[in-house]
């Protein structure tokens, strides 16, 4: 399916569109003389939500707001859902969902997905800042009080209408309270929003074919409920404290996706994140819809870089296969193999994603 996808890209030439952008982060780089290192003094600072001005906060959401209006790459015969170039990359999410998730290509292809995101907005939206992160635990117990969340001007908006259907929710075999919201947005930059994408179920698939509604056009409104159980247990210190002290890859991606490790708990706080905001983060194909999608794998992003310069030399390493949950059929990772990102970009391989100041990246967080 992928590979299909990708020879239909080819085909219509439309394959590496964003590559001529690679390098544009204000720097002064020379990949031919220092193997792209970027030189300290100039790396972008990715900076916490609550660190941004209000103003800075509102330019990050209005670029989210303009890549929603620029026309997409990808061609509409082939992926109807995509109307806009923000759902150029849910739909390259989609597409790619079952090689990048619980699988040793997770966090290399974010991080690689999170720059093409950030580049795409400075270069095709003029935004001049970076990408902001999502701290988890300084608003795990009131998410609606925090910046992100408090439905101001300058957050990400915040709670959906209170629904009372809202249902408790599966995480792994742990059944989860509802959130306090689970209708449309009503508040803050994105209460206009319109999903296109999705929804897909919220049972893990087991599949090898991307499951209906593939990339079938679905609007309705952006839908959100905020989930202060899920964040108080999933997104605290002591989880994160957890996962910047693991001892190694396997260590850190087990704490990462399965953790507390009760066979009740099995989200981690890379699930938690997803669950604690509601129906559309938590779609594991297109929840590149919520705009808190990418602050949230910034923190993820951030936390394997931490814990990556802790030790650098034994911790350019990745465990698993390109298949998710690690089937016997996937194929074992290695810092050679490919990741693609369709009309995002060419393939990169693992190792070119392993360093956030090497092979043309060049920023850290604060
Ligand atoms: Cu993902
Ligand atoms: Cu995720």
């Amino acid at each position: 399916m992928v590979q299909f996808y990708k020879s239909v890209l080819v085909a219509l030439g439309l394959f590496s569109v964003a590559h001529s952008s690679l390098i544009d982060i204000d720097l002064d780089l020379d990949l031919s003389t220092d193997n792209g290192c970027c030189p300290q003094r100039n790396e972008a600072s990715r900076k916490e939500w609550g660190e941004l001005t209000p103003s800075q906060r509102i330019d990050y959401t209005d670029a989210v707001l303009c890549m929603q209006k620029q026309p997409q790459h990808l061609p509409r015969e082939e992926f109807p859902g995509v109307r806009n170039r923000f759902d150029d990359f849910v739909a390259t999410h989609i597409n790619y969902t079952l090689h990048v998730h619980y699988s040793g290509l997770f966090l290399p292809w974010h991080r690689h997905f999170l720059w093409l995101w950030e580049t795409a907005l400075r270069d095709e939206c003029g935004y001049t800042g970076h990408l902001p992160y999502w701290d988890w635990p300084k608003w795990d117990n009131d998410l609606a009080a925090s910046p992100l969340f408090d439905c101001s001007e300058s957050s990400l908006s915040g709670d959906g209408e209170y629904n009372p259907g809202e249902q408790s929710i599966q995480g792994g075999s742990q059944t989860l309270p509802p959130g306090t919201g689970g209708g449309c947005v009503r508040c803050g930059p994105f209460k206009d929003m319109e999903l296109h994408l999705g929804p897909f179920s919220r049972n893990l698939a087991s599949t090898t074919e991307i499951p209906a509604p593939g990339f079938d056009y679905n609007p309705r409104c952006f839908n959100r409920s905020l989930n202060n159980f899920v964040s108080s247990n999933y997104n605290n210190e002591t989880i994160v404290d957890r996962l910047l002290s693991s001892t190694d890859i396997i260590d850190f991606q087990t704490v990462m996706d399965h953790w507390p490790p009760r066979p009740d708990g099995v989200l981690g706080p890379h699930g938690g994140g997803h669950f604690s905001l509601g129906a559309t983060l938590q779609d594991l194909f297109a929840s590149p819809q919520d705009p808190a999608f990418m602050l949230h794998h910034a923190m993820i992003d951030r936390l394997w870089s931490i814990w990556q310069n802790k030790d650098a030399k034994n911790r350019n390493a990745i465990n698993g296969t390109n298949a998710i949950l690690n089937p016997p059929t996937g194929k074992l990772v290695t810092l050679d193999m490919e990741m693609e990102f369709g009309v995002l970009d060419r393939p990169r391989t693992i190792g070119e994603a392993m360093d956030p100041t090497k092979d043309g990246y060049c920023y850290s967080y604060t």
